[in-house]
């Protein structure tokens, strides 16, 4: 089963177009979108979360379209953690994770144990507990980052959209939220599809990968095999050296702009 499929997508906005994208993202695997800046990966999110609508074409989340969904059942299905670097004014790391919580939220019921469980969980997961009760504008920008992504995924839903989860974070803290992600993935079978631009983290941590420019999707398939030098060419116009070192290490080389 697809998690999200796309139909024959058509977005205008601005002096920008999303142009017949068309596309079956895995269910349960860790889907890479990439491309360069500006070819339209925040703006296909968008798309697949209702926060743009396209002008023509379907989107199906869980083989149901968007159109479809209620707001509290979509916000249960599936999480989006954005790109936006906007701070976030008078809310502790806890209570922001604890926002993820909102679509369960009854009336009268104000947290119950199961929340404080997730919510704890959430910031387990992301090593942001120690952080519980700091001002969340007073964290440096990967320890944002990480408490972003931990109220995310206290949404507790089938598939999590992440829009550059690693940026802002040294290379050791991008490790770890791969390896946490991998994890996640296999844990809770969670579909996650995230934008990255680091093409060596989609090749060696994703199942699957969506490349795009200029608004079109160039190409979807298997990263260790669609990442080529070729590839590195005709998508970023790069000369790149690619090897795949130990039977299943992808390492890319950029050598020069042409
Ligand atoms: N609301 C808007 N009004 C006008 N133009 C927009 C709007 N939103 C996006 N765009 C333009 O659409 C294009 C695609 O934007 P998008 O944010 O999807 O790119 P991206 O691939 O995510 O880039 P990056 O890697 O820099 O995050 C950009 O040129 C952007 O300026
Ligand atoms: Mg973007």
């Amino acid at each position: 089963m697809s998690a999200i499929e796309t139909s024959q997508v058509h977005l205008h906005i601005g002096g920008f177009q999303l142009k017949n994208v068309t596309l079956s993202i895995p269910s349960e695997k860790i889907t890479a979108i990439v491309g360069p800046n500006g070819s339209g990966k925040s703006t296909l999110l968008q798309t697949m979360t209702r926060l743009l609508v396209p002008d023509q074409g379907e989107v199906l989340v869980q083989d149901k379209p968007l159109p479809q969904y209620k707001t509290m059942e979509f916000a249960k299905t599936v999480a989006l953690m954005t790109q936006s670097k906007h701070t976030i004014p008078n809310l502790t790391v806890g209570e922001l994770v604890a926002y993820g919580r909102s679509p369960y939220k009854r009336l009268f019921d104000h947290s119950n144990q199961e929340d404080k469980d997730i919510v704890q969980w959430a910031m387990e997961v992301t090593h942001t507990l120690r952080h519980e009760n700091r001002m969340f504008h007073t964290l440096s920008g990967g320890e944002q980052q990480k408490a972003r992504l931990a109220m995310a995924l206290a949404q507790k839903t089938n598939i999590i959209l992440l829009d550059e989860p690693t940026t802002f974070l040294d290379i050791a803290h991008q490790l770890d939220v791969m390896e946490m992600l991998v994890k996640i993935n296999q844990a809770y079978r969670m579909t996650i599809i995230m934008v990255l631009h680091d093409l060596q983290q989609a090749a060696n941590y994703c199942h699957y990968l969506v490349a795009m420019k200029k608004g079109e999707i160039q190409k979807t398939g298997n990263p260790k095999e669609v990442i080529t030098a070729e590839f590195l060419k005709d998508i970023y116009q790069i000369e790149a050296k690619v090897r795949l070192e130990d039977e299943d290490y992808v390492n890319i080389m950029p050598l020069r702009k042409l």
